[in-house]
């Protein structure tokens, strides 16, 4: 690893690779492009620190120069071991922001770079799963009572947030960002539906047309993976453990099933649900010779590698990000990604117009912690509806699509409550 100017890195030579990939994603983000003209001429972080801890690809590391153009000083760690891309990570310790960060750390290094972007002393963070906000709450206590607020990226996150909220416990106000319009809606259902389809093709090389898929989790993650399986020819299998949801998947034309049953007959099992043991060890018992599993969820918890592993006569790597469990009664069971995100560890994350409005999103919701913090209550706090409405018209405005306006009359009938 590399020390440079206060950064550790992998190595500060695949700045200009890194570079190219910064430059591709800016030709495509003008949701972003305009919020860092609008940054540069407001500076609304001069004199703030700001620590982000995300997947570190091209997309995040542009939303951090977009805030460092703002007038931040801005430090990032990778919010999970597999995601981060070290060419992006030299490009942006070589345009000035502090990065601890480098692709497979172990778990030592990862809950030290988290600590390392808190040792930066951020007025607000950027966080993704909620790792910098349970660490501020359990070993920096102090450091907690000053940090102004912060945007949570993820479903994880905010069930984090929550409850510590519940629990009285929150210390700051975050901003959840997931759960805003503008990302969940298509973050979660468009770009997971893509990218995760993505990550499993270029990484097993399989076709999906006429294979069984199971879903497990049809929320809205769920919904985009069943979505696009759907389009390359699969039959869908879900598992939910919600009934609403589950009568969503029904009626979306998709086989609702246990998932004991669905162990037996699916090709490919995906998993989104955040929740852990989702596929476990009854599971594996009775799953077909050559059945590919992959994750989606926000941890590596939801197939138990334990389980897995304990079952297994022999492991080894057959394809770069393919584990390959020789079972004792000669099954071969694979799992993409180490059972992490298999749409970052195995891919490129979500597309990049996807991620534009997601990380438009979280550049105005920074703004408004930055500016409103002070007086906001210490809990987890709705994106203000303005910023969810100019974000999507934003991206109308961006793909040259208008829409029309409520006249007067339609205004003051929908404000009535007679005839
Ligand atoms: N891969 C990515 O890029 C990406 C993007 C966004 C969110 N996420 C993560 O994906 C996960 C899901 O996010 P979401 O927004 O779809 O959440 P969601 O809450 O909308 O959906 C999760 C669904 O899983 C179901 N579920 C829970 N336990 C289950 C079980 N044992 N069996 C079957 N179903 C079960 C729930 O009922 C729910 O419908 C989270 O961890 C989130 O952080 C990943």
């Amino acid at each position: 690893m590399s020390k440079v100017s206060g950064s550790v890195i992998k190595d500060i030579n695949l700045a200009p690779e890194g570079k190219l990939k910064l430059d591709w994603v800016k030709a495509h983000m003008p949701l972003l492009n305009t919020i860092e003209e609008q940054f540069k001429m407001e500076q609304p972080f001069t004199g703030s620190k700001v620590s982000i801890c995300l997947h570190l690809e091209a997309k995040t590391g542009y939303l951090a120069q977009v805030i460092q153009a703002g007038g931040a000083e801005v430090a990032v760690c990778g919010s999970n071991p597999l995601s981060t891309q070290d060419d992006v990570v030299a490009a942006l310790v070589e345009s000035g922001i502090t990065a601890y960060a480098w692709y497979n750390v172990t778990d030592e290094e990862y809950h030290e770079h988290i600590n390392k972007v808190l040792d930066f002393k951020p007025d607000a963070i950027i966080d993704d799963g909620g790792d910098l906000v349970g660490t501020l709450h359990s070993e920096r206590i102090e450091q907690a009572k000053e940090i102004l607020g912060g945007c949570e990226e993820t479903t994880t996150g905010i069930v984090r947030l929550k409850a510590l909220d519940n629990e009285g416990k929150l210390l700051f106000p975050m901003m959840a960002v997931n759960d805003a319009y503008c990302k969940y809606l298509f973050d979660n259902r468009y770009g997971t539906g893509q990218s995760v389809w993505d990550g499993i093709m270029r990484t097993t090389n399989l076709v999906i047309a006429g294979k069984t898929v199971v879903v497990v989790g049809y929320g809205w993650c769920g919904k985009g993976v069943a979505m696009r399986a759907k389009g390359l020819g699969a039959k869908i299998v879900v598992t939910e453990v919600d009934p609403i949801k589950a009568t969503e998947a029904f009626m979306d034309g998709f086989e609702v099933v246990p998932m004991l049953e669905a162990a037996k007959r699916g090709d490919i099992f995906v998993t989104v649900t955040g929740n852990c043991d989702v596929i476990a060890d009854e599971h594996f018992e009775v799953m077909k010779d050559r059945a590919v599993m992959c994750n989606a969820g926000h941890f590596d918890i939801e197939v138990n590698k334990n389980d897995l592993a304990n079952r297994a006569e022999s492991v080894r790597e057959v394809r770069k990000n393919i584990e390959e469990f020789q079972m004792k009664d000669g099954r071969k069971l694979y799992l993409l990604a180490g059972g992490r995100l298999v749409n970052l560890a195995a891919g490129d994350g979500h597309p990049v117009e996807v991620m534009d409005m997601t990380f438009a999103l979280q550049a105005l919701a920074l703004k408004h912690i930055v500016e409103h913090g002070k007086k906001m209550e210490p809990q987890v706090h709705t994106v203000p509806a303005d910023i969810d409405n100019y974000v999507a018209k934003l991206r109308l405005d961006t793909w040259g699509v208008d829409i029309d306006k409520l006249t007067n009359k339609q205004i003051e009938y929908l404000a009535s409550w007679g005839e």
